[in-house]
């Protein structure tokens, strides 16, 4: 095996991260600076800012992240950064920062795909773990489940028709007054509710089977709230939530198994920011037994953006030898699977 030190940059969204990671597998530092506060006033994400405070935050983050490993950027074998998807005045930011750094250092530079980042974490805690398994990808802007053939290898099973898994999340949960971010207050409220207080709908997709949609789910929520509001009754939050929640874990739990059963999955992971839902955990976790599958996930702090997964996806990228070149630029739609 190669041995390879990475400095990985992550911007593409509302975190300025920067990681040291050993060999995909080796955390040495991992540094987040959120900006979840700054958000929080306008009830989600503004582009604009996101870009601004990145460009504030980079350089310090980088720094950080150098010196909690205890190394230099002599040290490292490669700059790697997430180039797509996200947002674009966002992924700027560390793309740029990491060309100019590759290029002063004399490093070779990689470009990792968020979503292979947010699969990758779980190679982190789970060093048994190799391919291939099936993984759930459960994010803010993506839903998708995938087939890890190889590192570096992925099938695309099923991926959502209109609103990610954690989007679902964040609009419910304004809709029901708990505020930005939408996941984690959903999370923590739905442990006082009951699952099964509101049957809200499931959603199918014709001919493709392993596909999600969310939209449905969100407007029967709006639908009750606005009933319940004509109706002069009064709405249960956490009864509410669980419900909603409940549905999508259903579905997303579902979908994995299904899939697991047509391809032969030994082992499922999932990963994102919604990956760190309690709820989901444990439904993955018991049907996962039942079926006698391996089931991994990765720690909250890693199913959350961060660098330590670009840090570990960038490293199968290095040792596949493939490197981006200087004209490196960011890509917002970027496809899994695409260079
Ligand atoms: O992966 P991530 O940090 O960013 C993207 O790449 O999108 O995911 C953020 C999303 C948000 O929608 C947030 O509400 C959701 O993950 N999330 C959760 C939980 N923690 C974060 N959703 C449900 N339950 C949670 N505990
Ligand atoms: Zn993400």
């Amino acid at each position: 095996m190669k041995e390879a030190t990475i400095l990985a940059i992550e911007s593409s969204c509302d975190e300025t991260a920067a990681a040291v990671v050993r060999n995909g597998r080796i955390v040495l530092s991992n540094i987040i600076s959120s900006q979840i506060d700054l958000h929080t006033l306008y009830g989600g994400v503004v582009p604009e800012i996101a870009s601004r405070k990145h460009m504030e935050q980079i350089n310090q983050v980088v720094e950080q992240a150098l010196a909690a490993a205890g190394l230099g950027l002599k040290d490292m074998d490669a700059v790697a950064v997430t180039y797509g998807p996200g947002l674009v005045g966002a992924l700027l930011v560390g793309v740029a920062h990491a060309k100019a750094l590759a290029f002063a250092a004399r490093k070779p530079l990689v470009g990792v795909h968020h979503i292979e980042g947010h699969i990758c974490a779980n190679f982190i805690e789970n060093k048994e773990l190799e391919p291939a398994f099936g993984c759930l990808v459960v994010s803010g802007g993506h839903t998708h489940l995938v087939n890890v053939k190889d590192y570096g290898c992925y099938e695309i099973l099923g991926r959502t028709r209109d609103d990610a898994a954690g989007e679902a999340f964040d609009k419910v949960a304004r809709a029901i007054g708990l505020g930005y971010p939408g996941g984690p207050k959903i999370d923590r409220i739905s442990k006082e509710g009951n699952p099964h207080a509101v049957e809200f709908p499931r959603a199918k997709i014709e001919g493709a089977r392993y596909d999600f949609s969310f939209s449905g789910l969100k407007s029967a929520v709006l639908n009750y709230l606005n009933h319940c509001e004509m109706k002069n009754i009064e709405v249960n939050k956490a009864d509410l939530a669980a419900s909603f929640q409940n549905a999508v874990v259903d579905v997303l739990v579902a979908h994995a198994m299904e899939a697991a059963k047509e391809y032969g999955f030994k082992k499922l992971a999932i990963a994102g920011g919604v990956a760190s839902n309690s709820a989901l955990r444990g439904a993955m976790k018991a049907a996962c037994a039942g079926a006698g599958i391996e089931f991994y996930h990765p720690s909250p702090v890693l199913c959350t953006d961060n660098a330590a997964m670009i840090g570990a996806a960038a490293y199968y990228e290095y040792m596949a030898e493939h490197f981006a070149g200087w004209d490196l630029n960011a890509v917002p739609n970027l496809r899994l699977g695409e260079r």
